[in-house]
């Protein structure tokens, strides 16, 4: 297949180098030169694991071309719309002025019977509308509906072996028929190995992919409320989430309590679909999403308690090492990231904090270059007053406590991750506090 893909940030960036890897011919448009002249180098202009070979391999093909100019989109017939939607400033709604604007640069390069594919995630009701302005400016063109589930730090192969595929078809029967050919075509690959296809109109597709954002942040967001009660109870939250875990019905995944999700989707998602719900006159049916927001902001502040109470009441001036700022491991990511809200809510109090993180410096210091940053790790921890865990990557995951207990000023750890062993951090003469956890010395 002949494809474009509009919009080359994580998710059109790799979705495109995906497209390519699996046989086809695509070009990534995007507005941003630089990133565009980063993408024809091989360079990923984002930290996600796989992509670059996945670039330079799609690239070595000649099946794989990035463009800033839209008109390379007229070559093809298949055409991704991968633009953000970011929260709107001041409101919970989605801003849909990228999406808006891709089709309308689109329109004057399809042909009829090209396919216009929505992957960007949107309030619901946003297709039928894409599609009444789709037949006014490009008539015999479709739109469909295909909505994205990959993970960042896992999105290559989520993009490659998908665990699922939905497509919002048009109830026209032929445009239906041209537009689910086509999307047959594009994941051939994939639907070759029994990978689940679910077809279905344009506004269950949109309500699929808010839908299980909605559901993986209430379900975290269910566990650190669990945690909130274990704290009240000297119960232990970890374990019980293993407890429950083992029913198949639950599941331990997304039962880790902690400082809480952030990135660029779970949180404006979730608050989109608020908005939206009130603008359906349905605000009740998801009036449950602003606890799952308000208890998921509430752990931040708890973390940054933690450190203010090991510090006796007095954070000002005192040096407070932070591990991680991106807002999940494996990404450069720190969108709405509780680690760098914790750095900054540290700094605000006055403490001396030295944060560090493995790649997302570079984009937390764009935001608060006010913060203290550190490359190396033994500057972040050295003379620490506290130590505190806000991203698991495996580099924190791992410390010996009896080596950092050398170095630091004071053997203090504000686990924000449920990350370590407490026994083990407390044997090595750790005062260590978690979330939902005994606190154990002091
Ligand atoms: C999320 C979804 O998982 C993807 O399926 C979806 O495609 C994507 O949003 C999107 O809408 O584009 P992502 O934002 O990459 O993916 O991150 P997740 O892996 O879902 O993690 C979200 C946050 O939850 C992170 O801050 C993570 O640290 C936190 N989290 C996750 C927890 O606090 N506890 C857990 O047990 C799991």
């Amino acid at each position: 297949m002949r494809i474009s893909v509009i919009g080359c940030g994580y998710l059109g960036a790799v979705h495109a180098a995906a497209m390519a890897s699996l046989g086809h011919e695509v070009v990534g448009i995007d507005v941003d030169e630089a990133k565009i002249e980063a993408l024809r180098a091989g360079i990923a202009p984002f930290h996600e694991p796989g992509l670059p070979e996945l670039l330079t391999e799609a690239g070595a093909t000649g099946r794989l071309r990035f463009s800033s100019d839209i008109a390379a989109a007229a070559e093809a017939t298949v055409h991704f719309i991968a633009v953000g939607t970011p929260q709107v400033r001041g409101s919970n709604a989605a801003d849909l002025t990228y999406v808006d604007a891709a089709l309308a640069d689109l329109l004057p390069h399809l042909a009829p019977g090209d396919v216009v594919v929505g992957k960007s995630t949107v309030p619901v009701g946003t297709a039928a509308r894409m599609q009444d302005v789709l037949a006014e400016g490009a008539p015999g063109a479709i739109l469909a509906w295909n909505p994205e589930f990959l993970r960042e730090g896992f999105a290559v192969k989520d993009s490659l072996t998908p665990d699922r595929i939905v497509v919002g078809l048009p109830r026209d029967a032929d445009a239906a028929a041209t537009a689910e050919a086509a999307m047959r075509e594009v994941y051939a690959d994939a639907l070759a190995t029994d990978t689940p296809l679910v077809l279905t109109d344009f506004a269950t597709a949109e309500l699929v992919k808010v839908a299980a954002n909605a559901f993986l942040a209430t379900k975290i967001s269910f566990i650190n409320a669990m945690a909130e009660i274990a704290e009240a109870t000297d119960a232990d939250v970890t374990q019980l989430a293993d407890a429950i875990g083992f029913d198949a019905r639950i599941g331990r995944r997304f039962l880790g309590a902690g400082v809480g999700f952030g990135g660029g989707c779970l949180p404006k998602d979730i608050r989109g679909f608020i908005a939206r719900a009130e603008e359906l006159g349905r605000a009740e049916s998801v009036a449950f999403l602003k606890e799952v927001d308000a208890i998921n902001l509430r752990r931040r502040q708890k973390v940054v308690d933690h450190v203010v109470d090991l510090l006796d009441g007095e954070p000002f001036g005192k040096k407070v090492a932070v591990l991680g700022l991106a807002f999940k491991p494996h990404s450069d990511d720190v969108r709405d990231s509780p680690a760098l809200d914790v750095a900054v809510r540290l700094k605000g109090l006055g403490a001396d904090v030295r944060a560090t993180d493995p790649y997302a410096i570079p984009n937390a210091r764009r935001l608060h270059p006010q913060l203290d940053f550190r490359e190396s790790f033994d500057d972040t921890v050295a003379d620490a007053d506290v130590v505190v865990l806000v991203t698991e990557w495996d580099e924190y995951r791992y410390l010996d406590p009896g080596a950092l207990g050398e170095v630091v000023a004071q053997r203090r750890v504000v686990d924000g991750r449920n990350s370590y062993d407490p026994a083990a951090w407390h044997a090595a003469g750790w005062t260590y506090r978690g979330l939902g956890r005994p606190q154990l010395g002091e």
